[in-house]
């Protein structure tokens, strides 16, 4: 496993590995790399020849400088992770330093009307225009084949998904669903930040999900439809435990993430996404109502 730094030197070695013949595929990543980072870079393994992994604390995307402070950095631990998946994931990794990507302030914005505004951009002014204009201009400098991103960060994937559509960028997108811990808890980087007691009490998060998904299978195997007020109340009843303050919890439809309000039919499908503080981290979780394979890992999971 190697590493490179520079924007050039990225470009000569892909260049390389192009001319040898090879297709690229590419994981962004901020570092922290936990077993969910690694199941898109296999995937990518598959799917590709090489694999580019960028580790890149990307300070456009934080609206708080003691956030991006407390992000957890970890480049050695990364790199070891990385090359503990052998030969199977030949990874080249990109981890460049600020004033590469950023050598002046950039004038340019990336935004995605709309899908950016609400759930997490509306917590976060600016996050999503600060991950739109880096991943645009990491897939400028890899020009891979194809790039994968995590159904855990769901907003960030359907934005991503979007702009990619709207300018045309040459590169197929890959989804990977959301792996957790053996209690249901969605593997996050920000995870290594909460105390064993906060560890604890953020399987609330995965639990009202699968709340969530009990009550839509009860309606669904009795052919009935359910009201959304009464899905999120399921899920909500469960975040209500001592050192869980909700962000926002609620049910969206699964392309423009736009809120539901009518009633879910039997064969509905919605996402129910949500984020929430404990302790000093705000995390976040969702799951596809009516998408069974991600009802039943997330249920297989959390109980
Ligand atoms: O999901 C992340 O880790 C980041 O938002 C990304 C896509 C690497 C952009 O900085």
């Amino acid at each position: 496993m190697e590493r490179v730094t520079t924007i050039a030197e990225l470009r000569a070695r892909v260049a390389r590995l192009r001319a040898a013949g090879a297709t690229i595929g590419f994981v962004p990543t901020m570092g922290a790399l936990h077993e969910g980072h690694l199941a898109l870079v296999r995937l990518a393994a598959e799917q590709a020849d090489e694999v580019v992994v960028s580790i890149f604390v990307n300070p456009a995307q934080f609206d708080r400088a003691d956030d991006l402070s407390a992000y957890p950095r970890d480049l050695a631990g990364d790199e070891r992770a990385l090359a503990g998946l052998g030969a199977a994931a030949p990874v080249l990794v990109f981890a460049p330093e600020a004033d590469e990507l950023y050598p002046r302030p950039p004038a340019t914005s990336v935004r995605v009307a709309g899908l950016g505004d609400h759930l997490c951009g509306a917590s976060r002014p600016g996050h999503f225009d600060g991950v739109g204009l880096v991943v645009v201009k990491l897939l400028n400098i890899v020009a891979p084949d194809l790039a994968v991103f995590g159904r855990k960060d769901r907003q960030q994937l359907q934005i991503v998904r979007r702009l990619v559509a709207d300018l045309d960028l040459p590169v197929e997108l890959l989804a990977v669903p959301t792996v957790r811990e053996s209690d249901g808890v969605a593997l996050s980087s920000r995870n290594r930040r909460l105390s064993a007691e906060e560890r604890s009490t953020a399987r609330a998060l995965p639990q009202a999900l699968g709340a969530a998904v009990l009550a839509a299978r009860r309606a669904r195997t009795a052919g009935e439809e359910l009201p959304t007020a009464t899905l999120r109340e399921a899920a909500r009843e469960v975040l209500d435990v001592p050192g869980v303050e909700v962000d926002y919890l609620e049910v969206v439809d699964p392309d423009g993430l736009q809120p539901v309000t009518g009633p879910l039919a039997p064969d509905g499908v919605v996402v129910v996404a949500v984020a929430a503080h404990v302790g000093p981290v705000r995390l976040i979780d969702n799951v596809e109502v009516g998408d069974v394979p991600d009802e039943e890992r997330l249920l297989d999971a959390a109980g």
